[in-house]
């Protein structure tokens, strides 16, 4: 029996998978794991499943010891692994890609009709017991039909959205290092360009690229600056349900103060759990605490991928979605 490690609360689905065959143990509490604990808990494991919460770097494997074989992330993203240490360890990393494709794009899309259509700042309004009345030119929004989306990074959750966005009568621009595959362009009319033209053209803008740390060859930190934001349209939005740090934080606080673009629909930050004192008071904002893929179904999907992935590693096969080149 192998000693198998989750560091946060997963799903039991998942838990169950590990615990057929062997030895688990689970931070079981509400809260993230405490680093300190984290890296007590994690001595001697052979396999760990990690949320984006935890820092996978050279103190983590580190505390964990030689013996350790696969860091499962019951996650899509993976910033929160150093991958290179994990393959200088020979350590196995490996992520839950697909399961969370429909959902996040869910996501993605609500953000977006609740940005362009005002939503929030509605509900806020009736929550908040201010007087309203029906009126012509009352709390108008942005139609999307005949609008320009722009997908920033043509992955599965990219075109997922695009897809969505088609079904609306969007029409869809998008920037990635690859081409869409040709079928799937058509089906969606869509249309590779290159960022700027996609900043300076895209009613809204949506960000589905990974986070690639600063310094790293095609860094997206901050690829979402003050010049990006200057060259959006007054009248475009931007959403991101990929990684906070894709957008500087500060720069779009004063975008919108400037009125250089009309609006956000945010899932993600910059400073997780933090988000920025001058996005708060906005209404022409919408917050949400990082639901991309928090639905019941997904998250045991996310939960069984990652099992099954640790199990693989650990029975010495090729893991489903792995992430490091071993
Ligand atoms: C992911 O899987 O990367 C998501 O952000 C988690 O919801």
């Amino acid at each position: 029996m192998a000693k198998v490690v989750i560091t946060n609360r997963i799903p039991r689905e998942g838990v169950e998978l590990l615990e057929a065959e062997h030895d688990v143990t689970m931070w079981d509490h509400e809260e993230c794991i405490p680093r300190e604990e984290c890296l007590r808990m994690i001595a001697g494991a052979d396999a760990i499943l990690t949320l984006l919460t935890e820092k996978v770097d050279d103190e983590f494997l580190e505390a964990a010891g030689e013996q350790l074989k696969v860091v499962a992330n019951v996650a899509v993203g993976f910033n929160n692994i150093d991958v290179a240490a994990c393959e200088k360890r020979g350590v196995v990393a490996t992520n839950t890609p697909k399961v969370l494709t429909e959902t996040t794009a869910d996501t993605a899309f609500g953000l977006m009709l609740m940005v362009t259509r005002r939503f929030g700042e509605g509900e806020r309004v009736i929550r908040s017991r201010t007087p309203w009345q029906w009126g012509m030119f009352y709390m108008l929004g942005m139609g999307l039909q005949g609008k320009t989306i722009g997908i920033v990074g043509a992955g599965q959750i990219g075109i997922a959205m695009a897809r969505r966005a088609k079904a609306f009568g969007m029409d869809v621009v998008y920037t990635d290092a690859f081409e869409m595959d040709p079928a799937v362009a058509t089906e969606l009319g869509a249309r590779r360009v290159e960022f700027d033209e996609l900043l300076a053209t895209a009613d809204v803008v949506s960000l589905h690229c990974p986070l690639i740390p600063k310094g790293q060859e095609g860094s997206t930190h901050h690829l979402i600056d003050a010049a990006a934001l200057a060259a959006m349209k007054k009248t475009a939005y931007v959403v991101n349900s990929a990684r906070g740090p894709i957008i500087d934080e500060a720069a779009l606080v004063e975008a919108l103060e400037n009125g250089e673009i009309a609006g956000a629909g945010l899932d993600v930050f910059e400073n997780e759990p933090a988000v920025h004192e001058g996005l708060i008071g906005r209404d022409d904002v919408v917050l949400l605490p990082h639901l991309g893929s928090a639905t019941v179904e997904t998250r045991t999907a996310m939960a069984e991928l990652a099992a099954r992935n640790a199990l693989a590693v650990l029975a010495g096969t090729a893991p489903e979605t792995p992430v490091t080149s071993l």
